[in-house]
């Protein structure tokens, strides 16, 4: 005696009754850089339909974003001035207040959300102050500057802050730094388990924050660490996170799965740069089915335990979406 499993395969409406991930426009946030000036739409090389846009090219991004059914983005900023601490990131008119600010005014119906960092902002491109004698990020130091730039955005209007430069204690600091200012609401998406990765090397062409030395191996993850990863993100939780987050997403869903088991709190991945890259470039020069690759991709971090996904390609699945309804 055998199970035929192929019998509820055999009719299409059957297949999509015994479906058992689902992919929607609500599970998405879609990244934007901004950056000063007016008019400006800059393509970036390494990532065919992501730019670098000014703010108000930005705000007219976010009408087209609503009427694909997108709500939600998440901002990273482009500062004319760098500097070692990355005061733009501190300034109540930095680019990442300004553009929060100009957003939510036209838009007040998009959910903001704001990478917490300073690697765009700082000279060295690192993620935060520099600890001269051990050549690494100070983490300490780096945590009373991450309570000001929470402020700075919270100020601003943002309607959900993710910390993503991997220093201890940092969604404690934040929270804290929230709670004292009197936004006990705003919610904190923690990037809580983030390796140090290549997949990031897009993301740093387009944010500009390719370190000036060394690498991030001193406060991001070994990507060999599988015990690690999960405390990373349960000890965010405990911290005060509101959702917890593992990136990149595709070479690591082994982790997504383990720490969803270990946790109810609400999980994302964010499929970065290099993930975005590799299939774009694929689809370019016709080696992949790419509408159906993507698709495959997006149905895999659900599968594996994800709620949200923050991914580059959020705007063409919302199309492909919409089309097939
Ligand atoms: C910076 C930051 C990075 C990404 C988001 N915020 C990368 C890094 O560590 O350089 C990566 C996003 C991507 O590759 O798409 N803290
Ligand atoms: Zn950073």
């Amino acid at each position: 005696m055998f199970q035929r499993f192929r019998r509820t395969r055999l009719n299409k409406h059957l297949r999509a009754l015994v479906r058992e991930t689902h992919v929607s426009t609500d599970d998405f946030i879609y990244p934007l850089f901004v950056r000063s000036g007016e008019d400006i739409k800059t393509e970036v090389a390494s990532m065919p339909g992501v730019y670098q846009m000014s703010i108000d090219v930005a705000v007219k991004e976010c009408q087209e974003l609503k009427e694909l059914g997108i709500y939600s983005i998440i901002l990273f900023g482009i500062p004319d001035v760098k500097d070692s601490i990355g005061s733009d990131a501190l300034c109540e008119h930095g680019i990442i207040a300004s553009a929060v600010r100009e957003i939510k005014k036209a838009h007040p119906d998009m959910f903001v959300v704001t990478d917490l960092c300073f690697c765009e902002y700082t000279d060295h491109g690192h993620c935060g102050i520099i600890d001269e004698v051990h050549e690494t990020v100070d983490n300490d130091a780096t945590l009373e500057i991450s309570g000001q730039q929470a402020i700075v955005h919270a100020k601003a209007g943002a309607d959900m802050i993710a910390p993503s430069g991997m220093m201890d204690g940092i969604i404690q600091t934040v929270r804290t730094s929230l709670d004292n200012a009197g936004y006990k609401d705003l919610p904190i998406m923690s990037y809580s388990t983030k390796f140090a990765s290549g997949y990031y090397g897009p993301f740093r062409d387009v944010a500009e924050s390719t370190p000036s030395f060394g690498d991030r191996a001193s406060y991001q993850m070994d990507p060999a660490n599988r015990r690690e990863a999960i405390a990373e993100s349960i000890s965010d939780e405990a911290q005060g996170a509101d959702i917890l987050m593992v990136k990149p997403a595709l070479a690591y869903l082994d982790i997504v799965r383990e720490i969803k088991d270990n946790t109810s709190l609400p999980m994302a991945v964010y499929n970065v740069s290099g993930e975005y890259a590799m299939l774009k470039f694929a689809g370019m020069n016709d080696l992949i089915d790419y509408e159906r690759v993507v698709m495959e991709t997006m149905i895999a971090f659900k599968r594996a335990g994800a709620d949200i996904i923050i991914s580059y390609h959020a705007k063409e699945v919302a199309k492909m979406l919409n089309n097939n309804r």
